[in-house]
């Protein structure tokens, strides 16, 4: 682990190379009544890449990803997942790209009665519907060794601070192993230290996993550490797309006012 004191460069800038697409959304639109909230979103998210969306609250943020899982629809636009049309699938079959999908989110609870080892056995017994005890064990001790966090197997969720609570909630979504991780606010409510660990967490997942992960955030450090590329949502579009340090210095006041809140 770094020391909390060292200074974290930026992600540098990769080369364009021909990456496989996971997530192709094509000029998305959702209203909830006479409210249009996604106008039109369109991006790619790449293998192994990690794109970060910045955004005011009530943006659609977080109902742009919940049209990536399935668990809303949009009204118009393409959406692809691993080149599947999410909205032409049935249930069975959405239930199976879930499976690939990790989503850990806003606020992400655990089951606050269950101790950590069954929090983490749940989705392996009831998702994957593992019986093998050895194989599930070796498992949820594998991933909570990948968060740093073997020491809590038996303790209670009501034990643990916020930021192992966060870590916990991670374990439980890659313990079935996805492909793409969707992260809604994954530092909020953290200390700065805390949040880096997790930030820092999120890249060693992306490298020893080749996981694909939007993060949405409004923890500037966060995006600075994590990000490969970042999209800026207001209003229900994307009005800016670039690294970190691309867009600290864009032309656009809207854009460039995240780079310069106070922290
Ligand atoms: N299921 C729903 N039914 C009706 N309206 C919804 C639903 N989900 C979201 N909305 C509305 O869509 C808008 C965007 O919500 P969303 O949760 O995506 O914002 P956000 O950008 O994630 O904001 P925050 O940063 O506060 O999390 C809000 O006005 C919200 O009230
Ligand atoms: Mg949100």
């Amino acid at each position: 682990m770094k020391k909390a004191d060292e200074h974290i460069e930026p992600k540098k800038e990769t080369p364009e190379t021909k990456q496989e697409v996971v997530i192709h959304a094509k000029g998305i639109k959702k209203s909830f009544g006479k409210k249009q909230v996604l106008k039109n979103i369109s991006f790619d998210l790449k293998k192994g890449e990690n794109i970060v969306v910045l955004g005011k609250s009530g943006q659609g943020k977080s109902v742009t990803i919940q049209c990536v899982v399935g668990m809303l629809t949009p009204d118009a636009g393409k959406l692809e997942v691993f080149g599947e049309d999410v909205t032409a699938l049935n249930d069975d079959e959405l239930k199976q790209l879930r499976m690939k999908i990790g989503f850990l989110f806003q606020g992400g609870a655990l089951y606050d009665s269950m101790t950590v080892r069954d929090n983490l056995e749940f989705p392996l017994t009831r998702v994957l519907k593992l019986k093998d005890q050895k194989e599930i064990t070796k498992k949820v001790e594998g991933v909570l060794d990948a968060v740093g966090l073997l020491d809590a197997i038996d303790k209670m969720p009501s034990d643990l601070s916020g930021g192992m609570r966060k870590r916990v909630g991670l374990a439980r979504t890659l313990i079935v192993n996805p492909e793409i991780m969707l992260y809604d606010e994954p530092t909020t409510g953290l200390d700065p230290i805390t949040s880096r660990e997790i930030s820092e967490l999120i890249n060693r997942l992306q490298r020893k996993y080749e996981i694909s992960s939007i993060i949405i955030t409004h923890d500037m450090e966060c995006a600075r550490i994590t990000a490969d590329r970042i999209l800026v949502m207001n209003e229900g579009e994307y009005i800016a797309e670039g690294s970190y340090k691309e867009l600290e210095k864009s032309d656009n006041e809207m854009v460039r006012s995240f780079f310069n809140q106070p922290s």
